[in-house]
């Protein structure tokens, strides 16, 4: 980055922190990558290296995750002895992405560390194509092609002189890296068995047709993990649409938990505007921390569900399994192949291991009185069988509107077990300070004596993790202290579904 670049960065970054934080990193995305897709009037200068060899494969070792010791070069069957490379079992081939630096990030090691864990008869093999991969972006993202054609003749000669069906290889790629995957597996003579995107790169890829990114036709099955799919598309710096045959959007796509500005600003602070790619590589590199998760935790795999929107998913309406619904986030996800572009979604810890638990609450809150002006906040606390998780918010996506259900997402770090109760809490935000609010609030869940009260009877929960369903009532209707708090147990009853009171519950 020139000087003149790094000032602007700093004063956009000042800037943006004085006036809004949550724009500040699509304004930096966009930046950084506003300018490292200006054309350059240097990439005809360049020569044509067509004819260099533009990839080399380093059959790592379990006992040296860093070191490049031993390379199988295609064409030399002895290679494949020097490095003792093992013909009956899997092989994966991890590769990096754009790297300005012309190093290896600390997340290879990690990677190949990981899926040693896991599989360790494997062939980890680590794909150095840094000398293309550290030009312009532009330049880079132009050479994947390329790239990923000499990782194809990897493959067929692997396969040729080893007898290993290349079903049993596995390409794990990120950013750029997806990329040169896709066009690996488009090239190869029989079709790989899996391709794993790691937030697939966006510029340049957004938009275009299927021959010319990553796509579920470069492999026998595709999964993607987009982390960082912020900004508008085509500057987004991890591709938005999805790519693969299943492609999970964790958090959304974007704004990974613990990845936070304020860190971002307080590392600019401390160690000068190097630090503000730390921001967005946060979020990038965090598709590749889920899926080490994945591999070192595989007791504690991530779920996701299948949901039309990250919307949809926030109002916990998404967390049914039925049908091929739901499934394993990262290495043990299940390879439902019919599938195609099948979004799904989860919620993730801000560390390892990334798993949450996801509840739906549903809630209907019954008045006689039309309020239109409900916005209250919402917490709740859950208390089962494993332990409790307390002061949850209920996020509101809308207005509570009287006489009508409303869901809601929830999710706890910790595993709580079977629900056994919960308790609701009510608090007004502070625009309304009136009497009549206060009135309000008193009479909320009184339970009929004041004819213009709001209850909740009644609130259904599913969880996601367990696919369980419970119904919880009020544990004691007639109490009048409850103006914030509420305790809610299992319904021992069923409901009665006759009659006028068909909302009422039996005793509980
Ligand atoms: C490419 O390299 C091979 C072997 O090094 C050489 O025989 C061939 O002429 C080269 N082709 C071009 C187009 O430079
Ligand atoms: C090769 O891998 C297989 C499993 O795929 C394993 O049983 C065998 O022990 C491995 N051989 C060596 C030499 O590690
Ligand atoms: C991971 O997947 C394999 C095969 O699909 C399955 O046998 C194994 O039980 C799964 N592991 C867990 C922890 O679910
Ligand atoms: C809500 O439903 C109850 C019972 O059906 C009815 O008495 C009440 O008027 C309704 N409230 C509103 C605001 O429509
Ligand atoms: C309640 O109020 C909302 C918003 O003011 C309005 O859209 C809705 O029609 C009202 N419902 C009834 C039953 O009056």
């Amino acid at each position: 980055m020139k000087a003149w670049q790094r000032g602007f960065l700093y004063v956009l970054a000042l800037n943006a922190a004085r006036c809004c934080a949550t724009s500040l990193g699509e304004e930096l995305a966009d930046s950084i990558f506003g300018n490292f897709l200006e054309p350059l009037s240097d990439l005809r200068n360049r020569g044509d290296d067509s004819n260099q060899t533009v990839a080399r494969f380093s059959l790592r070792k379990p006992s040296h995750p860093d070191d490049d010791l031993c390379y199988l070069v295609p064409g030399r069957a002895d290679t494949l002895a020097a490095c003792t490379f093992n013909h009956t079992s899997k092989t994966f081939l991890v590769i990096h992405g754009w790297r300005l630096s012309g190093m290896f990030e600390s997340w290879v090691s990690k990677l190949v560390l990981a899926l040693y864990e896991r599989e360790r008869a494997a062939n980890v093999v680590v794909v150095d194509w840094l000398t293309s991969a550290q030009n312009h972006y532009v330049v880079a993202a132009r050479k994947t092609k390329m790239v990923g054609q000499e990782i194809a003749r990897f493959i067929d000669w692997i396969e040729e002189s080893t007898n290993a069906p290349a079903e049993n290889i596995h390409l794990i790629g990120y950013s750029l890296g997806a990329h040169v995957a896709g066009f690996a597996g488009s090239h190869t003579t029989s079709k790989v068995g899996r391709i794993t995107g790691l937030d697939p790169a966006g510029p340049d890829f957004e938009g275009m047709h299927a021959h010319r990114r990553l796509s579920p036709d470069d492999a026998h099955f595709v999964d993607v993990l987009h982390t960082f799919t912020r900004g508008s598309p085509g500057l987004s710096i991890g591709i938005q649409q999805p790519v693969g045959h299943v492609d999970i959007y964790p958090n959304g796509g974007s704004f990974q938990p613990g990845c936070n500005l304020r860190s971002a600003l307080e590392k600019i602070a401390n160690f000068g505007i190097f630090a503000i790619t730390d921001a967005v590589k946060c979020e990038h590199e965090r598709s590749i921390h889920l899926f080490i998760d994945s591999l070192l935790n595989e007791r504690e795999a991530a779920k996701a569900y299948r949901c039309g929107s990250s919307d949809t998913f926030n109002r916990g309406m998404c967390l049914s399994c039925r049908k091929s619904r739901c499934n394993t986030v990262g290495y043990n996800i299940s390879k439902v192949r019919k599938a195609r572009n099948v979004q799904m979604y989860t919620k993730t810890r801000a560390a390892m291991p990334f798993r949450v638990y996801h509840y739906q609450l549903k809630i209907h809150f019954s008045s006689k009185v039309n309020r239109s002006e409900m916005e209250p906040s919402l917490t709740v606390s859950l208390y089962g069988t494993n332990g409790e998780a307390e002061n949850l918010e209920l996020k509101l996506k809308e207005k509570i509107v009287a006489n009508t259900t409303h869901s809601f997402l929830l999710v706890t770090e910790k595993d709580v077990g079977d629900l056994l109760m919960l308790r609701f809490k009510w608090e007004e935000t502070n625009r309304w300070s009136s009497s009549s609010m206060l009135k309000m609030l008193s009479s909320w869940w009184g339970g009929g004596a004041d004819g213009a009260d709001v209850q909740v009877h009644r609130i259904r929960v599913r969880a996601g993790e367990t696919q369980q369903k419970t119904v919880f009532c009020v544990k004691n209707p007639d109490a009048q202290n409850l103006m914030h708090e509420v305790t809610f147990v299992r319904c021992k009853g069923a409901w009665r579904t006759s009659g006028k009171r068909s909302e009422t519950l039996q005793r509980c």
